[in-house]
């Protein structure tokens, strides 16, 4: 594997004007001043975090998460508006851009007067000190990392992140070395995972809420306090499926490209249409290296 400083010019030939923050890379959709805000962003303690990596399942978890706290007023089948101003995204601009006034969401944020849902990709030792001082509820969202890195590479290539005509291969590498925009996916997921036994801090796996979604959307709620009826979770269930995100538009939004969407498959495993063999055997190694001494397991299948 190539060293560190190696993969910083690897970095640069791959992404659109990336920059460094912190000691991390970035995609030209945030910039030093928000980066600069956020770390000293003052979390309230009935906020509630959903920390991800990127293209973890973050934006189904908006969803739930919304719909759990809102869960008086949803019905089965509904659509309720713009996902990024219902629950917006600490360090990116999007969803708030001119609205009030305000130039981004972090600012508009902190005029916020009822209950926060944020969504944030930035690492625990980002946002350590705010976060340590109030205590906000925080539910972060694990991801295989074989199936995680295809769907970073094909939401970065669809929204110009990546420079195009990049293949998967050198995506990979940047990745595997923690060289990629957004930072090292096992940084990441070892310094959450360090935090997990505290009681403001819930774990939840994207193939989880694939595959069980009614358990899943259960223990949320539970930890958010809410103990919801059984039709509840399952009209939050039907709401929250791929199939129906994907036809929501406020959800579904076209990427940059104008041709790919913000929901791409939704599948596990479909990292075996993309690595090799090789790409295979370095990643379980690094897996058996790193996460799983430290009882942090992934599912594939
Ligand atoms: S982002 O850009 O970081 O906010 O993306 P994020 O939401 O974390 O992850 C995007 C991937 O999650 C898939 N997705 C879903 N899967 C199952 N059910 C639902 N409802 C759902 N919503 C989003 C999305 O398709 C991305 O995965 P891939 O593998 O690329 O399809």
């Amino acid at each position: 594997m190539t060293s560190r400083s190696t993969n910083a010019e690897l970095s640069e030939s791959i992404f659109i004007q990336p920059f460094t923050f912190n000691g991390i890379l970035w995609s030209q959709h945030t910039n030093t001043e928000i980066l600069q805000k956020c770390s000293q962003f003052k979390f309230r303690s009935d906020d509630v975090v959903i920390a991800t990596f990127p293209r973890s399942g973050t934006t189904v978890t908006q969803e739930i998460v919304w719909q759990i706290i809102n869960h008086d007023i949803i019905k089965k089948g509904e659509k309720y508006g713009s996902l990024m101003q219902r629950v917006p995204f600490l360090e990116m601009d999007f969803a708030f851009k001119g609205i009030n006034g305000k130039p981004n969401s972090i600012d508009s944020l902190q005029t916020w007067t009822k209950q926060r849902l944020i969504k944030t990709h930035l690492p625990y030792s980002f946002i350590k000190d705010e976060f340590e001082n109030t205590n906000p509820k925080m539910i972060i969202v694990m991801r295989n990392p074989k199936d995680n890195v295809v769907s970073c590479y094909n939401f970065y290539c669809g929204h110009e992140i990546i420079k195009s005509n990049i293949p998967f291969a050198e995506y990979w590498k940047s990745y595997m070395t923690g060289e990629s925009v957004n930072g090292d996916f096992r940084d990441f997921h070892l310094q959450w995972w360090s935090l997990r036994e505290r009681e403001n801090i819930l774990i939840v796996r994207y193939e989880d809420i694939v595959q069980q979604p009614f358990q899943q959307i259960r223990s949320i709620a539970l930890f958010l306090g809410y103990d919801l009826s059984a039709e509840k979770i399952d009209a939050i269930v039907f709401n929250t499926t791929f199939d129906a995100m994907s036809k929501n538009e406020h959800v579904n939004v076209p990427l940059k490209n104008g041709s790919d969407k913000f929901l791409r498959k939704g599948q596990i495993s479909d990292w075996k249409t993309w690595l090799t063999v090789v790409q295979n055997e370095i990643m379980d190694t690094w897996i058996r290296d790193h996460f799983t001494p430290v009882g942090l397991n992934f599912t594939f299948e």
